[in-house]
């Protein structure tokens, strides 16, 4: 009986011994079992408390993380503030209305009360993200932890490595090829815009600027859409707020309806389905029952694990606006 035990004892802890080993390699869902072990539930418990007074912000935290690891990786920089010196990521062109910056500190706050510097905000946005896309009835995807902070950030490499609203299907893929994404993973992973909203400012383009020519709506527009489109939106205006689609607090299949219905309210919506294979994409993503929550959920973990910074290097940020 004893030594039945022991063998137990022995076996749990080299299994231990094992996954720590393991996690030395890079990003594990266990990074923080013994250092901070309810870090997954106090985010999901915070998220969960914002999202129920806000339930649009769901979108916010999903494209946060977007934003944060397309630009040189996974490392917390989008939420760093400007300095008198240095105009950071949140104030590049490219992030124009980014959400959800105060709430990923009110988040790091609680798991700074339960876990003083432990957790970095680049892991925090990343679990956020995967929450909030679960409470807007989404799919969801287990997260690795484990990344740290970044000192560096910078307006211009935002504007460098993010896409467009009013790029074209070569220009997105390109984009996405560039991050190490196929055609197909970036049309997956744009029907994130199911969720949350748009202001007019990526939209003008699709409505007044086609392909950079003054006055051009885009042809490809349903017509009564487009003229529907412009009372939300009149020229010049960027500060109009649109939903992405009729259920904007809701991840569902709307948005890729929309696009069928060449009703995309921004060129890079529209763009899905005028490339190669997209039409055809999109109308097997939009099917109930299609593998599309699979295939997001995948593109989101591999996104997630875009060159994240691994200890020893980076640092734990104190509050995710501010760098150490
Ligand atoms: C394919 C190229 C993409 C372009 C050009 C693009 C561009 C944009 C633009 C211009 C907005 C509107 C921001 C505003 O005015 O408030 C937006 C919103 C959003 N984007 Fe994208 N996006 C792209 C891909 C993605 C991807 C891959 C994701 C996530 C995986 C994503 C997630 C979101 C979400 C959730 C929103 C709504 C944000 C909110 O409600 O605050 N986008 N995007
Ligand atoms: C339309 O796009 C072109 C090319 O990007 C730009 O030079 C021009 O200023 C734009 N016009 C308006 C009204 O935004």
């Amino acid at each position: 009986m004893a030594s039945a035990k022991m063998g137990a004892v022995v076996l749990v802890s080299s299994l231990l011994v094992l996954a720590t080993i393991c996690e030395a390699g890079g990003l594990s869902p266990t990074y923080y079992s013994y250092s901070c072990p309810k870090v997954s539930a106090i985010v999901k418990k915070e998220v969960y408390k914002i999202l129920k007074k806000n339930p649009n912000l769901a979108a916010g935290f999903n494209r946060l993380h977007f934003h944060d690891c397309w630009v040189n990786g996974c490392d917390g920089s989008v939420t760093i503030k400007s300095t008198p010196e240095n105009l950071a990521e949140p104030d590049a062109f490219v992030n124009f209305m980014l959400r959800a910056i105060p709430e990923i500190d009110q988040i790091k706050a609680a798991v700074e009360a339960a876990c003083p510097n432990t957790v970095s905000c680049a892991d925090i946005i990343a679990l956020a993200a995967r929450d909030a896309t679960g409470f807007a009835r989404g799919p969801t995807w287990s997260v690795a932890l484990g990344r740290r902070d970044g000192r560096r950030s910078v307006a211009t490499d935002a504007d460098t490595q993010l896409p467009f609203p009013n790029f074209l299907f070569s220009q997105l893929v390109q984009n996405f090829a560039a991050k190490g994404f196929n055609a197909r993973e970036m049309i997956v992973l744009s029907g994130s815009h199911t969720f949350g909203r748009t202001h007019c400012n990526g939209i003008g383009p699709n409505l007044y600027n086609y392909t950079g020519i003054d006055d051009l709506t885009n042809p490809n527009l349903d017509p009564a859409f487009a003229a529907k489109l412009k009372k939300q939106c009149p020229k010049g205006n960027r500060n109009n707020v649109v939903n992405m689609d009729a259920s904007p607090n809701k991840f569902d299949n709307k948005y890729y309806k929309k696009v069928l219905a060449n009703q995309g309210d921004m060129i890079s919506d529209d763009e899905l389905i005028r490339g190669p294979d997209g039409a055809s994409t999109v109308q097997y993503l939009v099917k109930p029952g299609s593998s599309w929550f699979s295939e997001f959920a995948a593109g989101m973990v591999k996104m997630s694990r875009l060159s994240p910074i691994l200890a020893p290097d980076g640092e734990i940020r104190k509050t995710c606006q501010v760098v150490n």
